[in-house]
């Protein structure tokens, strides 16, 4: 039986409900070991005047206490542009922008150290918001634009216009595992780290430039992570390189393991927008035009921001054609931590508008919203060319709006909700169906490329490594299965090694949804140099040569754990005394496969080109229920509906989907990120900041995967899930938007993301003050 296709649990499961799963702070500390943390600035903006060190380094316990100067090598770092230092040695430009790192016995003589250090700051201005940036002119990069057709000609000549607006919230990664790195010194400058990261390599370049080492002194290993999301893409490479400093500094392994708070508070998040936008339609609600601005909050450093932004400006189309079409996108730089990579990588953030505005149009027109959503929806055989160019192959969201309309049961909820809302004094109610068209690959080309090394025992197991790291998205079981079907062995005779930068050199990082698209692939080009070798070895062993017999080695099969001669039951022999044999002859065991995405190409120049392998899409159905007096809002209902191909491991699939929505649900609805008016994060624990929990669960949660029998280009007719499913929560804002429009169009207008309880009472509240008649 292949594996491949098999719902097979996540090999950590049972490891993570029984606890048994060793995160890298479950490490007992090693002999001599210290512990590091830093003194971080207590000004959004400000330049640094002194720095006294002198009671701290008293303390009993403090080994070291290290500032830029104490960098042997480069305090830049940055993967697009080098704009962050290490540590700050002049300007900080955040709330607790690390300025002295503090390395020491015990977390008590930290505490101690931090409360005695002494650093002089001359405060200046901050920006904070998306507006102040704009208005200060403070922005990161050049514009980006996108565009097709004409669309200022399109919007002047359009039957109907709408303008609007609309601000999208941040969002805190709230990974269980916080940022942690273990450091320990070896000999003659090199270093080992143990780092939560999802890019190994790029945790090694800053480490060995902090250092001032060529890479090859460093290596990174990332056994698992306690989940990413994002947030350890780019932004575990800092915490690492500290710990690297210190373990250099003093001799001792070096550890860093941020507290929960001091991870929210210091690191990046999610890209807050803003968006202006203007769309000209038909009254059949047909878009004949659309203009649409983006800002984002980048933070003080460019860190992924100007990819973040791509993304968003490749997903503001979604799943709709738009014949004239202008979107124009701005980095804002601020006084925020550096925000980074968060599942969806900014096409939430471009989704999110012409959902919303189709909403709109539905509001004007007085007419249903998937009427409009699906006369607008891309076709199969023609107006299907997006905006960029790229064209939408085996375009499958005709069929799956058409699908999901029927099996949610939709037009006959929407007319009882419709009822409801007239009947109901405290409660009001909204379905809305959206759609996600995820494009998968990095849309820096560079990035798609992936290396892998199988190497095989004399007992017949497997020991696979890759650049792909495991974060809870099952990536490693997901390789398990595919290398067994390669090799024709069982899944348990193979095992995935530790990533670490010593075995796979140069990869990219687990992102973009494409971990398993690309290391699986490499993979299996190293299986089959593997099996073509075994093959040739073989097939002298199995032919019948008293009876003249000759084998073509493409003739034989690996399956079961066999190498055998198909229709031949004596003519076989077991994987295991196989390779034996081939050891014992000295024939090659191991091979290291590589693989690079074909035919991408993306112009950034042009905006145009082809910057995604293929799409994973997807629809969901969604009503809510909003209580009319106090705004909290309940998730009656959601259906989804995802075309993920031919999926590796049902199981994990249907995690990664439900995960996904309910993590998207939290940023639609209660993730609300509030700072002082001095740029100090108040909500930075789970006190103060609400992640959905079990009881926020749809009450009615049917989870759908289409069945496509296409020959999808990617991975064994597969499709990437990682990320496309959290933008299916889109559904419940706009579900939120439709209830409110039964309150008043005024009150749907008003409605920003997330749509927390206050927003939503607030948005009721305008309205209602404005009108007296509040029941609709
Ligand atoms: N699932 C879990 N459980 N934990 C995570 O941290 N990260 C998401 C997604 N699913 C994540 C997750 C993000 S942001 C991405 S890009 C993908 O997993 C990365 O893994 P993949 O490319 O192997 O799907
Ligand atoms: Mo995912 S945001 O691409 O790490």
């Amino acid at each position: 039986m292949p594996a491949v296709g098999k719902d097979i649990p996540n090999d950590s499961s049972s490891g993570h409900v029984s606890g048994r799963s060793v995160f890298l702070n479950d490490v007992p500390p090693t002999r001599n070991e210290l512990l590091v943390d830093f003194f971080g600035s207590r000004v959004a903006h400000g330049r640094i005047l002194s720095i006294d060190c002198s009671v701290a380094s008293n303390v009993p316990g403090v080994v070291a206490l290290l500032t830029a100067q104490d960098i042997p090598g480069r305090n830049r770092f940055g993967s697009i542009m080098q704009d962050e230092h290490l540590l700050a040695d002049s300007i900080v430009n955040y709330m607790g922008d690390p300025i002295v790192l503090i390395v020491a016995e015990s977390r008590e003589a930290i505490e101690a150290a931090r409360i005695a250090i002494q650093v002089d700051i001359e405060e200046l201005p901050p920006i904070l918001s998306i507006d102040d940036a704009i208005t200060a002119g403070s922005f990161i990069g050049e514009p980006q634009l996108i565009h097709c057709g004409n669309a200022t000609s399109a919007l002047a000549q359009s039957q109907h216009r709408i303008d609007g607006s609309l601000s999208t919230g941040g969002q805190e990664h709230f990974y269980f595992e916080s940022q942690t790195a273990i450091a320990e010194p070896g000999e003659n400058g090199r270093i080992t780290i143990h780092s939560s990261t999802q890019h190994p390599t790029e945790t090694q370049q800053v480490a060995a430039e902090i250092l001032g080492v060529p890479f090859n002194h460093v290596v990174v290993i990332c056994k698992r992570m306690g989940g990413a999301f994002g947030g350890k893409e780019t932004q575990a490479a800092a915490p690492a390189a500290m710990a690297a400093l210190a373990a250099v500094n003093t001799g001792r392994t070096c550890r860093i393991s941020l507290s929960k708070d001091s991870d929210m508070q210091y690191t990046g998040k999610r890209h807050p927008f803003q968006s202006r936008w203007s769309v000209g339609f038909d009254s059949q609600g047909l878009i004949t035009a659309l203009a649409l601005d983006l800002f984002a909050d980048a933070g003080c450093a460019c860190d992924v921001s100007p990819a973040i932004l791509e993304r968003a400006l490749l997903h503001a189309d979604n799943a709709y054609y738009l014949p004239n079409f202008r979107v124009t996108g701005r980095l804002c730089r601020t006084n925020h931590p550096s925000n980074t990579a968060f599942r969806g990588f900014g096409g939430p953030q471009g989704v999110v508008n012409i959902e919303n505005i189709i909403e709109e149009i539905a509001i004007y027109l007085e007419k249903g919203a998937l009427d409009i959503r699906q006369i607008n929806c891309y076709g199969v055989e023609d107006r299907n060319t997006t905006p960029y160019g790229q064209r939408c192959e085996n375009n499958t969201l005709p069929l799956l709006f058409s699908q999901l309309r029927l099996s949610s049961d939709y037009d006959a909820r929407q007319e009882q909700l419709a009822k409801f809302n007239t009947e109901s004094p405290t409660k009001v109610r909204g379905l809305s169906m959206t759609a996600v068209k995820f494009g998968i690959s990095f849309t820096t080309k560079t990035l798609n490329q992936a290396n892998a090394i199988v190497n095989i025992y004399t007992d017949g197991s497997v020991l696979v490594s890759s650049g792909g790291t495991e974060m809870g998205q099952g990536i490693n079981t997901r390789l398990r299965q595919i290398v067994a079907d390669e090799l024709g062995v069982n899944f348990s005779d193979v095992l995935i090694a530790p990533t670490s930068t010593e075995k796979n050199n140069n990869t990219s990082a687990t992102a973009a949804s494409s971990g398993t698209d690309l290391n699986g692939a490499a993979a299996i080009n190293a299986c089959r140099t593997l099996r073509k070798r075994l093959a040739d070895f073989a097939a002298p062993l199995l032919a019948d040569t008293k009876n003249g017999q000759t084998l073509s080695p493409d003739q034989l099969r690996f399956e079961n754990g066999f190498v055998f001669v198909p229709q031949q039951p004596h003519q076989k022999i077991a994987f295991h005394d196989l390779v034996l044999q081939a050891y014992k002859a000295r024939i090659s065991l191991g091979e290291r496969g590589f693989y690079a995405t074909p035919g991408i190409n993306f112009d950034r120049e042009t905006g145009k080109g082809m910057p995604f392998f293929y799409y994973t899409c997807g629809v969901a159905a969604t009503e809510v229920e909003v209580d009319r007096f106090t705004g909290e809002l309940k998730v009656r209902r959601a259906d989804l509906l995802i075309d993920a191909g031919q999926c590796i491991n049902p199981g994990i699939d249907r995690g990664q989907l439900s995960g996904g929505f309910m993590q998207g649900l939290g940023w639609v609805t209660t993730e609300e990120l509030k700072y002082s008016s001095r740029g100090e994060l108040l909500s930075h624990s789970p006190t103060t900041y609400k992640i959905p929990n079990i009881g926020d669960l749809p009450e009615v949660f049917n989870l759908g995967f289409f069945e496509n029998h296409d020959e999808c280009v990617s991975l064994l007719h597969s499709r990437a899930l990682g990320e496309p499913p959290l933008l299916l929560a889109i559904s419940v804002w706009a579900a939120a938007k439709h209830a409110l429009s039964f309150v008043s169009k005024d009150a749907a207008r008003r409605l920003s993301l997330p749509a927390t309880g206050e927003t939503l009472l607030l948005a009721m509240e305008h309205s209602r003050s404005k009108s007296a008649t509040a029941l609709r």
